[in-house]
């Protein structure tokens, strides 16, 4: 299988001028680099490094795939009730690899495989118009997934899926219709799923949920829906292997954090641009938003002092948003860090069709006639290349080789691990998130939770608004 290769050439001066990185101050940094890339192999599978050993991982990969196989044919929807690190990886394997519109498509041609529905969100009209409208509970499985087993969102779901799967079916059928994947030990939905005889799954220990997408919270519905889980796994044991190379130069994994630490920190360009050439990728931009977002932006180091750091991820998709964003990427202000991802080799290149005769006048037609969809799509993607850099605008480009499940492993695995690192480099904690706690226990105060009474007296202590300012 082929390596994905990452190009870093247009981050430096030589390639976009002033606004660009100089070689010397990664360097200067280099020793850093190094001592962050060992402690982290060091210790690796230690507090929350689990996630560094899920390409390995064997005992729970049989299982799922064995009832995965088992399950072919009896289900026509699965819905994963999940929220945040435990759906977006899901929705990033489901665009990459399953058919564009898998969930559109007659079941022959899904193979029999069941249409893929990922909830990660409470909006009712979105999660009734799924129920109500488009699931046939008799062929309807759910997968519950939540690593603390108590986030309000996913809690929610489940009792909804609970109650209408109970109702319609009987409660004794419930077994049947839900997967639940949580903690081994911690949080209210093990001993949920334990007492209800659900098929179970723990999220291995020290993984974290942006960190859990090799674990059975990503593989269990990729099993499901027919995905190359082995291949996924292949692909990030691969990328495993070259980013435990403590040379900056030679782990692409390192060159990444520490490039985009160097650009906040010396360019003042703390924006990270993620923009995939590949419909398919969409996705694996939005879950790499929150694995950098959620990792990264903290409040204290590890020391406990107040530092308010962290980069701003944003996502955009080749070519959509050259109509939309990249004027403001070529001609705004020099605080951003633009990442391509590419594909090589597209599964087919749909050739333009030639120019009919009485069309042959039209300029505007003439040059596209008789070429194909996938010489435009990758001319876009250089061109946006081009323009940035002419524009002294820094850039870098993720090649996958195909968009198969080894290079979509790769990727998962670098970003995973390019977050570790520049955690490492910003000195600040990757693994947790205080942040994202915050509002949950200010969602549980409000809804009445019992143990957060007194959060709930600080809430409705708060000062009201002033009338002036709401118009
Ligand atoms: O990355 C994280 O830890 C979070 O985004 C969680 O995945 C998210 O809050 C959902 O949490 P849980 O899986 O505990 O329900």
């Amino acid at each position: 299988m082929a390596d994905i290769r990452c190009d870093f050439n247009n981050l430096f001066t030589t390639r976009v001028g002033k606004h660009g990185l100089r070689e010397s101050w990664l360097k200067q940094i280099e020793p850093k680099v190094k001592t962050a890339v060992r402690a982290l192999h060091k210790h690796r599978g230690e507090g929350m490094t689990g996630w560094m050993d899920l390409p390995r991982q064997s005992d729970q990969v049989k299982k799922l795939l064995a009832s995965a196989r088992r399950k072919r044919g009896r289900f026509d929807d699965v819905v994963v009730l999940g929220i945040g690190g435990s759906a977006l990886g899901t929705v990033a394997l489901r665009g990459a690899l399953l058919h564009p519109f898998h969930n559109l498509l007659p079941r022959r041609d899904r193979k029999g495989l069941p249409r893929l529905h990922v909830l990660d969100n409470v909006d009712p009209v979105f999660q009734s118009g799924l129920f109500d409208d488009v699931l046939d509970l008799p062929r309807t499985l759910f997968v519950v997934i939540t690593k603390s087993g108590s986030t309000a969102e996913t809690m929610s779901q489940f009792l909804t899926a609970y109650d209408t799967v109970a109702g319609c079916l009987g409660a004794d059928r419930v077994a049947k219709h839900m997967i639940a994947i949580t903690d081994a030990h911690q949080g209210h939905l093990r001993p949920v799923a334990d007492d209800l005889g659900l098929e179970s799954y723990a999220i291995p220990e020290g993984v974290g949920g942006r960190f859990s997408v090799l674990s059975p919270v990503g593989l269990v519905p990729a099993a499901l829906c027919g995905m190359d889980v082995r291949g996924l796994l292949a692909g990030a044991a691969r990328m495993d292997e070259r980013c435990r190379v403590a040379s900056l130069w030679r782990n692409p994994a390192a060159l990444f954090a520490a490039t985009q630490y160097l650009a906040d920190r010396k360019q003042d360009a703390r924006v990270s641009v993620m923009m995939p050439y590949a419909q398919g990728l969409k996705e694996v931009a939005d879950w790499y938003a929150q694995l950098w977002a959620e990792s990264l932006g903290k409040a204290r180091d590890r020391r406990g002092r107040e530092v308010h750091v962290g980069p701003t991820p944003v996502k955009a998709l080749g070519v959509t948003d050259q109509h939309s964003q990249v004027q403001l990427y070529t001609e705004g202000p020099y605080d951003k860090v633009v990442t391509f991802l590419t594909v090589d080799k597209f599964r087919l290149r749909l050739p333009l069709p030639k120019v009919p005769d009485d069309l042959a006048g039209c300029e505007g037609l003439a040059y596209l006639g008789g070429q194909s969809m996938a010489r435009l799509f990758h001319a876009e993607q250089e061109a946006t290349r081009i323009a940035l850099c002419e524009a002294g605008r820094m850039n870098q480009t993720i090649s996958l080789p195909r968009p198969d499940a080894n290079a979509l492993g790769q990727l998962f695995y670098l970003l995973e691990m390019a977050t570790a690192v520049a955690g490492e480099l910003y000195d600040v904690n990757a693994f947790d998130q205080p942040g994202v706690e915050a509002g949950k226990s200010a969602t549980y105060a409000l809804m009445g939770r019992s143990g957060f009474e007194d959060r709930a007296r600080e809430i409705r202590a708060r000062k009201p608004g002033l009338k002036k300012y709401v118009l």
